[in-house]
């Protein structure tokens, strides 16, 4: 089949490489030149473990094509897909503009029968809207004729980012929702090759399907960080409540870790944006209101007990160890550590960063004046003390003994619990992780 992607970030780039993979032809576009003249040059600019090899081969095997010009590549075009950013407004909705956007530059160029497919993150009867924009877009282009040939799919996305390309070609499920049975199917065959059972559904059901698969997550999250808290006043420790509950088949072991929250450019995005949807209908969603307020709160009950156990940073040198809000990536949207790195440095910190991927992406959002190392050790170098926010494998390489000596304080707090089983109060540290209880007991 031919596809047009439109949109080429995590999600877009990711899943038309994959697709390419699958044998289709893809045509990637972009309004951003530069990622663009990259990936022509056969370059992934972001970090996302397989996709830069997959993008060799595909492009070897001239499967894959990159532009900024969506009337070169829209001729012949079956589907085309949507996958263009959709962030939270100010008060927390979903921006929609960018979509939108893309949605009428198709409609003024499309002049064939094709299938439009939302593949973004959209509120419950965006799709709708963007098929009127498409319709609305080829009438004013002298084509109405041809506007009941075009037909809209929600197709939402699942997959994590640091394993984006796996979950590609494993996804749990594939969720479809259009209203036209025939642009169902075209979607489903789409996928070809991928052993995943699909939910064929109305367009609003699948819009629905993704924000609740990510608010319920988020609740999950939220829900052990209480316990975490509540764990650290009772003498529990959470690794071991989270253990008991999550070997119950009922409740599974998945997002049990406790720690400073979720972050990252959906889990608060959409989150945020169902709440909103509840609002606009009327209707007061009180779990998510509670669930978002949980994981503020989780960041400053973090924060608080570094400065009530350090008595202040001003003028203190701190080490960051885990920019990017999870491993595996470089990305850095609504990220712990940025925040936390954000919050120290505002208390007059002297602060020292260190992540294995995201320092470029972070070098734009954090202030001249914190010290960008090029080792995780050289951050650690003459801290009183260590934040760990980024659960990257390579922390736990580090030699501690000399990670000890290069300390000046003796303080590690783990946003994390990355470091939990490593017994560090017993080489020297004052390990605090998140309901683990204190350094002392
Ligand atoms: N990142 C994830 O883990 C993930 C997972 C599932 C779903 N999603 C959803 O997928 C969507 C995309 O997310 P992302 O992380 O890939 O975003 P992103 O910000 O990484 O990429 C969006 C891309 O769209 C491009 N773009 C914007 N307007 C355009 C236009 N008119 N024409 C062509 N390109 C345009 C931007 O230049 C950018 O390269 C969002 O709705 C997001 O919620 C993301």
């Amino acid at each position: 089949m031919n596809l047009v992607m439109i949109g080429t970030g995590y999600v877009g780039l990711t899943t038309g490489v994959g697709f390419a993979s699958l044998g289709h032809n893809v045509a990637c576009v972009d309004v951003n030149a530069e990622k663009i003249a990259q990936l022509d040059m056969g370059k992934v600019p972001f970090y996302e473990p397989g996709v830069q090899d997959a993008l060799t081969m595909v492009q070897e095997q001239g499967k894959i094509v990159f532009t900024t010009d969506l009337k070169s590549v829209i001729g012949g075009a079956d589907i085309i897909m949507l996958a263009v950013g959709t962030p939270s407004t100010r008060t927390g909705e979903a921006n929609l503009e960018y979509l939108f956007s893309a949605a009428e530059q198709v409609g003024s160029l499309l002049d064939h029968e094709a299938v439009i497919v939302t593949k973004s993150t959209v509120p419950v009867g965006t799709n709708r809207l963007v098929l009127e924009k498409v319709r609305k877009g080829m009438s004013e282009a002298g084509r109405a004729e041809l506007t009941s040939l075009i037909n809209i799919v929600s197709l939402p996305e699942f997959l994590r980012e640091g394993t984006a390309f796996e979950d590609f070609h494993n996804p749990d499920r594939v969720v479809i929702g259009a209203d036209d049975e025939i642009a169902a199917q075209t979607v489903a065959k789409l996928h070809e090759g991928l052993d995943a059972p699909h939910v064929i559904t109305k367009l609003e059901s699948a819009e629905l399907i993704k924000y609740a698969a990510n608010a319920l997550l988020a609740t999950k999250i939220s829900f052990i960080n209480e316990i975490a808290n509540l764990a650290e006043r009772v003498g529990a420790d959470v690794r071991d409540v989270a253990e008991g509950i999550g070997l119950d088949k009922r409740i599974g072991p998945h997002f049990l870790r406790a720690g400073v929250g979720y972050g990252g450019s959906c889990f608060p995005k959409d989150v945020s944006a169902l709440a909103q949807l509840g609002g606009a209908k009327g209707y007061t969603f009180k779990l998510l209101s509670s669930v978002i307020e949980v994981n503020n709160r989780q960041r400053e009950i973090f924060f608080k007990r570094i400065l009530d156990e350090l008595g202040g940073v001003k003028g203190r040198r701190i080490a960051v160890w885990g920019l990017a809000f999870k491993p595996d990536t470089d990305d850095i949207r609504e990220s712990a550590g940025v925040d936390i790195a954000q919050r120290l440095h505002a208390h007059g910190a002297d602060l020292a960063v260190y992540d294995p991927q995201a320092m470029n992406n972070t070098r734009r959002v954090l202030s001249d004046h914190v010290e960008f190392t090029t080792t995780a050790m050289d951050a650690a170098r003459g801290a009183e003390a260590l934040i760990v926010l980024t659960e990257w494998p390579e922390f736990k390489e580090v030699s501690f003994e000399m990670l000890r000596e290069n300390m000046v304080g003796q303080h590690i707090f783990d946003g994390r619990n990355h470091f939990a089983d490593m017994d560090l109060h017993k080489r020297g540290f004052c390990y605090q992780g998140v309901g683990l209880g204190t350094c002392a007991s």
